[in-house]
């Protein structure tokens, strides 16, 4: 029950990007209505986007939200939600069996992130859509004007282009529930001629391929084999998903970030394999797109209607502590993942969770994103540790899982996952190349019920609390850490 911790000052992994702690919200769900936009909200601005969201989506320190889709994108043709709202159509969304009323668009979502203070991430269609529908919008959205689509955006509120930079070439090709899905040839060359018409318009954009929606797809890596041999001189990022459940075993569910952490070795691998084959000296890099605790086996469903309470997860604390599993993963590849997305923002698998007419709460999963959005940006160390070992179906987990970030004021924030299940656990940390250094805080997320969530009755039931301080200047510190725990602490 102990483990041993160094730090090292010139062992680093590499800076974070901070893409890395980005969000996605999609037409799904109450995600778009009655999460981020509720006109009758009394929260809500004179556009009708709830200010109460906003504020907990500052707290999170979201850096850019991906949009509008998701396996909405596939059939979302753009333009329906742009002009005069009386005149949008209503529409069927065949992704998520509901009807879209289009009232929000990609104008109003550009209000929403400036004034959220977060950048756009924008997908276009690549089911349904066409190459030439995809540049179409890229002109709308950021040729500063005199062309037809741009002179429209333009007309429709927005002198000046919207610069957005990160652009996704579709949404999960490789799935077979995909509207319009294509096997990895056909995606390969429909998104390596998008991509060519996408940088012509516009050549300071950066633009993402599909690459495997999860790697219990039959298909994966060859899926990304394939598609990066079609498009590699074109593109900049490799997409990766995934989403973990609790399937009865909790440690093999705590163990989540063992798997996500081989699969992005494995997709790395694969981008790297594909740069030799093409004797280049370009690196693309990946974005992990989507990753999330999902009960996809336990969803409900509605049929046709607007904005139905679909895959509306409440998390408990145990997935909270999967959750920090994940995101220190995403850390841990900060050489490897430049973006990351959490899906989703609100109310659909989501950390913040709204009533109709009602207030906004924080989930479980909300305080771990928070913490290492907040304290893990800057240079990410590369921790040695030694640490007793779990067995799951994932193979040998870390009983203690670290991730360990020197930001740039010169403050190191250490992350320690606690799977174990015994009483203490005795941390040795040795931080030697840095001098002694004294504690600021320490937070801690735990509790007594694994199964506890934050509720609209009881929306505080699970936060970090703040333990002890270590008072006094040292270079090594003695923490006892507790069973099933998530742990901050920052020194400086
Ligand atoms: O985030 C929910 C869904 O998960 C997205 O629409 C899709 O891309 C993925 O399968």
């Amino acid at each position: 029950n102990k483990t041993k911790i160094t730090l090292e000052k010139d062992f680093v992994i590499a800076n974070v990007d901070d893409r890395l702690f980005s969000s996605f919200i999609e037409h799904l769900g109450r995600a778009v209505y009655y999460g981020i936009y509720e006109p009758e909200h009394q929260e809500a601005d004179e556009q009708g986007f709830r200010k109460d969201v906003i504020s907990l989506v500052r707290e999170l320190g979201v850096k850019m939200v991906r949009y509008p889709g998701g396996n909405f994108l596939s059939g979302y043709n753009w333009t329906d939600g742009i002009g005069p709202r009386e005149n949008r159509p209503v529409r069927l969304d065949l992704a998520w069996r509901s009807i879209e009323p289009n009232q929000v668009g990609i104008d109003e979502f550009y209000d929403w992130a400036k004034k959220t203070n977060v950048e756009v991430m924008a997908a276009v269609n690549m089911g349904t859509g066409t190459p030439k529908a995809a540049g179409e919008m890229l002109e709308y959205c950021n040729f500063p004007g005199g062309t037809y689509w741009s002179d429209l955006r333009k007309k429709n509120g927005h002198s000046e282009p919207y610069g957005i930079k990160t652009w996704c070439i579709g949404n999960e090709m490789d799935g077979p529930w995909q509207i319009c899905h294509l096997d990895a040839v056909d995606y390969g060359k429909k998104a390596r001629e998008t991509a060519k018409i996408m940088k012509w318009i516009d050549d300071k954009i950066e633009l993402v391929v599909c690459g495997s929606a999860t790697n219990l797809l039959s298909t994966f890596p060859e899926w990304d084999r394939v598609v990066l041999e079609h498009t590699y001189e074109h593109i900049d990022y490799l997409s990766l998903h995934r989403y973990y459940e609790n399937l009865g075993n909790d440690i093999n569910f705590l163990a989540s970030f063992v798997d996500m952490n081989n699969f992005i070795k494995s997709v790395y691998s694969t981008v790297e394999y594909v740069k030799s084959l093409k004797r280049s000296t370009k690196s693309v890099y990946l974005s992990f797109d989507e990753w999330n605790v999902w009960y996809q086996q336990q969803q409900t469903r509605y049929d046709w209607v607007t904005a139905p309470p679909i895959l509306e997860d409440q998390y408990s604390l145990l997935d909270a502590l999967v959750f920090a599993g994940m995101g220190m993963t995403l850390v841990n590849n900060a050489d490897k993942v430049k973006i990351a997305c959490l899906a989703q923002l609100v109310n659909v698998i989501a950390p913040i969770f709204t009533k109709n007419g009602g207030p906004a709460i924080r989930q479980t999963i909300f305080y771990p994103f928070r913490d290492i959005s907040m304290y893990g940006r800057g240079r990410v160390l590369q921790p040695v540790v030694v640490t007793p070992s779990i067995e799951t179906c994932y193979g040998d987990a870390p009983v203690v899982y670290v991730s360990a970030v020197e930001n740039i004021e010169g403050n190191i924030s250490l992350f320690c996952l606690n799977i174990g299940k015994s009483p203490v656990h005795t941390i040795e940390l040795n931080l030697r190349s840095f001098g002694k250094m004294e504690m600021i805080f320490w937070s801690v997320l735990k509790g007594k019920d694994l199964n506890v969530r934050n509720t609209f009755e009881n929306p505080d039931q699970i936060k970090p609390i703040l333990k002890q301080n270590i008072d006094g200047a040292f270079d090594t510190f003695k923490l006892d850490i507790e069973p099933l725990s998530w742990n901050v602490i920052r020194f400086k």
